[in-house]
This record gives structure tokens, C-alpha cells and sequence, in this order.
């Protein structure tokens, strides 16, 4: 049952909700304005790209990835790429600076590591990261808006490399955070390792948003339906659909190797969302801020592992681990 606002806050602190994280003078941001968009940056010609880049058209086969051993390995590189550039790129997330310099530094990581930007020209997208403030849903573009106190700011990161596709992201404070937003900062982050650790071989794919719907509601934040985590390795977007809302059509059994994203984002508003005319930017109807954390996961013979991780272990995101201490 979703939290109301005059019922206890999930915290603790023994206030209502609305006078707690639930406080929607924290939760009022002015609006995300679109700004300018730089060139797209150029890729070294050894750089080995998607088809897509230079087709313009995505393979419409989205056939379920299962991967084996040798394409394990791959898939393992292309995610600890990701992960990287993404904890490289989230430590410079300071107010004044700007999302395209936050892209600019993220594409210069990419190609040190010797893997192309999937977002890169990908159904004409210009940029190499997706960059969503406060208010915007996902797909927001990097832009000359300098980054304010109290935004959060999702950094989505997809890495091509040995032919295959590693996506994770995370959302990050600029300055001061304010309490309730950082309540649904941390409360989706943990939604997102909840549906991790839900992962079981040969039981419904639901079981994730099983774990991931109910708790969300608990703490007063809304699921968004239309968007959800997708199957991936050598195609970025494949089946099946991972839904973080229960959805009872849904009749997905997972098997161990396939391979998907789980990427809930949690709103403190309505879920609702209107795209602007960039073709890409999902703004919510209501502006208020909502949150989103991705990881690309295996199935396995007990359950999931994280595959965005670096070599060390190391993700923005967080881990198993993180969650379990805590339960
Ligand atoms: N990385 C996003 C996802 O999680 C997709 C971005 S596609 C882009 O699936 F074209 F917007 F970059
Ligand atoms: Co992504
Ligand atoms: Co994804």
C-alpha cells in the first residue's frame, strides 16, 4: 500500500511522512529546461562499433540473450567498462558543472578503455551517456546546464567492447542533498538490489518486481510502467521486457545465462511523463523529482550475479552485499 501523507514516515522519526520525507516543499524543483547540445564527440577509427552506428537502423531481432562461457567472458568486459566509466564520471558531479561536461569526460573514459559510447548514434542519439536532472524520468541529453545544489542527477552508461553491451547507471547528489530527496535517491537504489536478489532459475521474472513494487509504495514513491529493464549482450535492447511493476500477463520464466538489465525508476510524484521535443527527454507531468539505479545481471544456478562491477568489485550502484547487512 502506498505511504499517505499523514500516516508515519517510513524513517522512524515518528512525523507524519508530510512533514518528513514526504515534505513537498523539499520535493518542488523549477523546471528542467532543455539547453544547448554540443556536436557528437568523435570515436577513434579503431574503436569497433554496433552495427547500428553505421546502418541507422536497430536489428529488430530481440531474441532473449543467453550467454555461454566464451560470451560470458565478453559480456563480463563490456559491464566492468561500464561500471568504471560510470564511478569515474559520478565523481565529478559538482554544482556548476555542466551535463555535457559530465558526457565529455564520460566519452574520453569509453575510449581510453578501448570501448565505443552504445549511446552513441544509437536511433539518433547524439550524446555518450544519458543525463536525467530531477524532474526527468530518463533519456535526458547532456546540455550546458550547469548543475544546481540540492539536483540529483542519474548518469546512465551503456559500453560496447568485444561485441557486446554493458549498461548500468546511478543517481548522484550535486551539493547539499536535501532529505527527502535523498530518501528516494537511497530508497531506489536498495529497490533496485531488492529486485536483484529476488532473481531465481526456472521462476517467473515477476518475482523482481515482486520485490521491487511493494517496497517502493511502502515508502510513499510511485513505479514507472511504461519503462523497464530489457535483455542484453551482443543487441543493447532485447527481450524480454523486465518489468518493475507487477504486471500478471507477464509469464517470462528466467533460465541460468540469460542475461537483462533490472533499472527501476521511482518517482516521489505521480507516475506520469510527457517527452519533450527533443525526441528523447521524458519529463514527469508533475516535475517532481524522481531516481533511478541499472545494473546488467546474470542469471545463475542460485539466483543473480551483478555483472557491472569493476574488475575490484567496484560499482556507483552498490552490491548484494549492501543489502544483505542491512536485512
Ligand atoms: N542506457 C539506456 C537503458 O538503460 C538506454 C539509452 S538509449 C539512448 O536502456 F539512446 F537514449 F542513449
Ligand atoms: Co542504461
Ligand atoms: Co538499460
Amino acid at each position: 500500500m502506498r505511504l499517505k501523507s499523514n500516516d508515519p514516515c517510513w524513517c522512524g522519526s515518528g512525523n507524519k511522512h508530510k512533514r518528513c520525507h514526504g515534505d513537498r516543499q523539499a520535493l518542488s524543483y523549477p523546471p528542467v529546461h532543455l539547453g544547448g547540445v554540443s556536436a557528437p564527440r568523435p570515436v577513434p577509427d579503431v574503436i569497433v562499433r554496433p552495427d547500428y552506428v553505421a546502418t541507422g537502423t536497430v536489428s529488430t531481432s530481440r531474441s532473449p540473450q543467453v550467454q555461454d562461457a566464451e560470451s560470458l567472458v565478453r559480456l563480463r568486459r563490456a559491464c566492468s567498462v561500464a561500471a568504471e566509466v560510470l564511478i569515474r564520471t559520478g565523481e565529478l558531479v559538482a554544482v556548476g558543472t555542466t551535463t555535457d561536461e559530465l558526457d565529455a569526460v564520460a566519452h574520453s573514459i569509453y575510449v581510453e578503455l578501448g570501448a565505443y559510447p552504445s549511446d552513441l548514434h544509437y536511433q539518433g542519439y547524439t550524446k555518450s551517456i544519458c543525463t536525467s536532472v530531477n524532474g526527468v524520468i530518463c533519456h535526458g541529453i547532456p546540455d550546458d546546464r550547469p548543475l544546481e545544489d540540492g539536483d540529483i542527477v542519474n548518469i546512465d552508461v551503456t559500453a560496447y567492447i568485444d561485441g557486446m553491451h554493458g549498461d548500468t547507471s546511478a543517481t548522484f547528489h550535486a551539493g547539499t542533498p536535501r532529505a527527502a530527496v535523498a530518501g528516494l535517491v537511497d530508497t531506489t537504489r536498495e529497490a533496485t538490489l531488492r529486485g536483484i536478489a529476488a532473481i531465481r532459475p526456472f521462476e517467473p521474472l515477476q518475482r523482481i518486481a515482486e520485490a521491487i513494487e511493494p517496497f517502493a509504495e511502502s515508502r510513499g514513491y510511485a513505479v514507472i510502467r511504461e519503462y523497464g529493464g530489457h535483455g542484453i549482450g551482443a543487441t543493447f535492447h532485447a527481450d524480454p521486457h523486465v518489468s518493475h511493476h507487477i504486471d500478471r500477463s507477464d509469464d517470462h520464466i528466467v533460465v541460468p545465462g540469460m542475461t537483462f538489465t533490472v533499472e527501476p525508476m521511482l518517482t516521489s510524484g505521480r507516475p506520469t511523463f510527457h517527452q519533450a521535443a527533443d525526441g528523447w527527454t521524458e519529463h514527469a507531468d508533475d516535475n517532481r523529482p524522481s531516481a533511478q539505479f541499472e545494473h546488467t545481471v546474470l542469471v545463475t544456478d542460485a539466483g543473480a550475479e551483478i555483472l557491472t562491477v569493476t574488475a575490484d568489485g567496484a560499482t556507483a550502484v552498490g552490491t548484494l552485499d549492501s543489502i544483505s547487512a542491512r536485512r
